[in-house]
């Protein structure tokens, strides 16, 4: 959006915004008496000498002198220019900018937006009345007593009562009949097909959801019953997004000294009961998944965060997509872990039953991420303790944690990966770097070749016996990779026959023997781990499957050089024919043949002697 930002804007959203806020969500400060201070972020130091005034809305550096209001730190913090620095803080504060050329339509919707907000607090404060004075209130209120909360906490989560009926929130708030289309548009009216409207909510306990700066956005409610369904919700609508928002979020930051971390919860009641119980920390995500988005706004308020989730299927569930979408934005110094409940309890029940220590006593036992992590794969993995099932799961966590950005989490976490499977980390950070692609097709893409090639057989291409050889080569890659030790058995000569082969399939036996030959392994689960950054991995691992070892080892040695002599006098026989050939192209003269092809026809033909005698 171009245009001059009008000055009064930029005014409102300064007076607006919350110094503290705007400093805290980047740096992190400490109450110190009536202001805050951290280590300055301006200039490099050990003891803090910045100061956050929430008075004068304005901070300060005793060491280098930096000063100014919220839009300048932003601008100074984040290094960008003042127009970016007021689109920012406006976002924060859910406020657009308008622009001084902005359409008409554009400021009508500015307009619009603002009004909708002025609806719902007007909504919430008609609820809270009603669960106060209306005649049918104790319906309401009991169930409020017989849920065990208390007037405090009501007051505190401006909890409400939608009266039965159609229409008492349409007649409160559209008296003069000019707010109706509005009220549809914040989700509190419901329009018929015929335009007839009513309300959205009827008796029901009305709990508003608040954004960050404590306007009401939108409301849960709750049947006082058994009804279906037990929880209505606001409707997405120009000031309420689900995915965004966090309900209770506003109310922790009222008490916001005691906030170091958030718990996530599931219900509305779960953050309210644990309110009543002194757990300050605890946000509910509105019958959503939790999102990104979320994330990045707990992370901005708070080091660490809790997931609690049921310990049911879906809990789990549940919890391994919370993982995935947090390890992609997890930054050094930030802590998740999980918190798995008992079945058939929330934190609701729970917090009631054992009080506020035992359940922080759960939280403080949370499971680490690297835990979880490991964790949730194993309904991937069949016999996840076994070799092959920590390979496995290597295979699959190894990528997941190189998506984390924050270096020092992930090299933990590589390590913590290491240490439960048992491989070297930087075979698990191999592993992380590459997902296996599919083998792509064989001929295009040949592997490259390490031997030096003596002789090139290939002149032109014998397509023929190229595919003799394939059966017999595969054979080769399915016994070494069974029988890893073989590799130490095979002889340079016999690589190099296998270069002159000129195949793909050659070529990946080759490179096989010098991976097996630089790091031995013990068996096809190392052999294969070696091939995990490879583009043949897939292709290996099929091969692998076709084989099945029956022998001991010594005999799987033998039968290695075996294989690897066979392929040896099929090359011979094919390189003979080749020469053959071009001899009779040239009317049987040798010395039309190059000296290395006499030398290697008089060679093969004793060979071929020897073999036969
Ligand atoms: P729960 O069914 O676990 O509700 O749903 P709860 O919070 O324990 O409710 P109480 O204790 O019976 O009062 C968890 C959350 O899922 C959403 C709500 O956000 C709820 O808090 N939900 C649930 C709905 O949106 N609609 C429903 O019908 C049910
Ligand atoms: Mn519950």
């Amino acid at each position: 959006m171009s245009g001059r930002i009008p000055e009064s804007f930029i005014d409102d959203v300064v007076a607006r915004a919350n110094i503290v806020d705007v400093v805290d969500s980047r740096v992190r400060l400490k109450k110190a008496g009536k202001n805050y201070t951290a280590c300055c972020p301006f200039h490099n130091e050990k003891s803090p000498s910045f100061s956050v005034s929430s008075d004068k809305q304005f901070y300060y550096c005793f060491g280098c002198g930096a000063s100014g209001n919220a839009l300048k730190f932003i601008m100074e913090f984040d290094g960008i220019p003042f127009p970016d620095a007021v689109e920012k803080l406006a976002a924060t504060l859910g406020m657009e900018v308008p622009h001084e050329d902005s359409s008409p339509q554009q400021q009508k919707q500015q307009q619009e937006k603002t009004s909708l907000y002025d609806l719902m607090n007007q909504a919430s404060l008609f609820f809270q009345q009603q669960l106060r004075f209306h005649p049918e209130k104790s319906a309401a209120v009991n169930y409020l007593k017989k849920r065990g909360l208390t007037g405090q906490t009501a007051k505190h989560f401006n909890i409400g009562y939608a009266p039965d009926g159609w229409d008492n929130l349409k007649r409160q708030l559209d008296n003069d009949g000019t707010k109706e289309k509005a009220l549809v548009e914040c989700g509190m009216l419901i329009e018929k097909d015929e335009g007839r409207t009513y309300d959205r909510f009827r008796n029901r306990i009305m709990y508003p959801i608040r954004d960050m700066r404590g306007r009401t956005i939108g409301f849960g409610a709750r049947t006082l019953g058994d009804e279906k369904p037990k929880y209505l919700n606001s409707p997405e609508t120009p000031i309420f997004n689900k995915g965004h928002e966090l309900y209770g979020l506003y109310e922790c930051r009222q008490i916001r000294q005691t906030l170091k971390r958030l718990l996530v919860v599931e219900g509305y009641m779960d953050v309210v009961a644990l309110h009543q119980y002194g757990i300050h920390y605890a946000v509910a995500t509105l019958g959503t998944a939790t999102s990104e988005t979320h994330l990045q706004k707990i992370f901005k308020i708070v080091p660490e965060v809790v997931f609690c989730f049921d310990g049911d299927a879906a809990g789990r569930r549940a919890a391994k997509r919370g993982l995935e979408i947090v390890l992609p934005i997890l930054e050094d110094g930030w802590q998740v872990r999980f918190l798995f409940l008992p079945e058939g309890e929330d934190p609701d029940t729970l917090v009631r039953q054992e009080g506020k220590e035992a359940f922080e006593e759960r939280i403080h036992n949370a499971m680490a991420i690297s835990e979880f992590l490991i964790k949730s794969l194993y309904p991937e993995v069949e016999n996840p303790d076994s070799i092959d099932g920590r390979a496995r799961i290597a295979k699959l966590a190894a990528p997941m944690v190189a998506q984390i950005p924050g270096l020092a989490l992930r090299g933990l976490m590589n390590q913590a990966l290491a240490d439960h499977t048992g491989l070297p980390v930087s075979t698990i950070e191999a592993l992380g770097k590459h997902e296996p692609r599919p083998a792509p097709a064989a001929r295009e893409n040949p592997a490259p070749v390490h031997a030096a090639a003596p002789l090139q057989v290939s002149e032109h291409n014998d397509e023929y016996s190229n595919t003799i050889a394939i059966p017999l080569l595969d054979k080769a890659l399915g016994l070494l990779l069974h029988t890893p030790a073989g590799a130490q058995s095979v002889t340079d000569e016999h690589l190099a026959i296998c270069v002159s082969l000129n195949h793909p399939q050659a070529d990946l036996l080759c490179k096989l023997v010098h991976k097996l030959r630089a790091a031995p392994q013990p068996g096809l689960t190392e052999a294969l781990t070696l091939f995990s950054l490879e583009p043949e991995f897939q292709q290996l691992r099929q091969l692998a499957q076709h084989h099945h070892p029956l022998w001991g080892n010594q005999t799987q040695v033998q039968e290695v050089t075996d294989c690897f002599n066979q392929i040896r006098r099929m090359a011979n026989k094919q390189e003979l024919t080749r020469i053959k050939h071009k001899l009779a192209r040239v009317n049987g003269q040798l010395s039309q043949l190059t000296e290395e092809e006499q030398k290697r026809y008089l060679q093969l033909l004793q060979d071929k002697g020897v073999e036969k005698a």
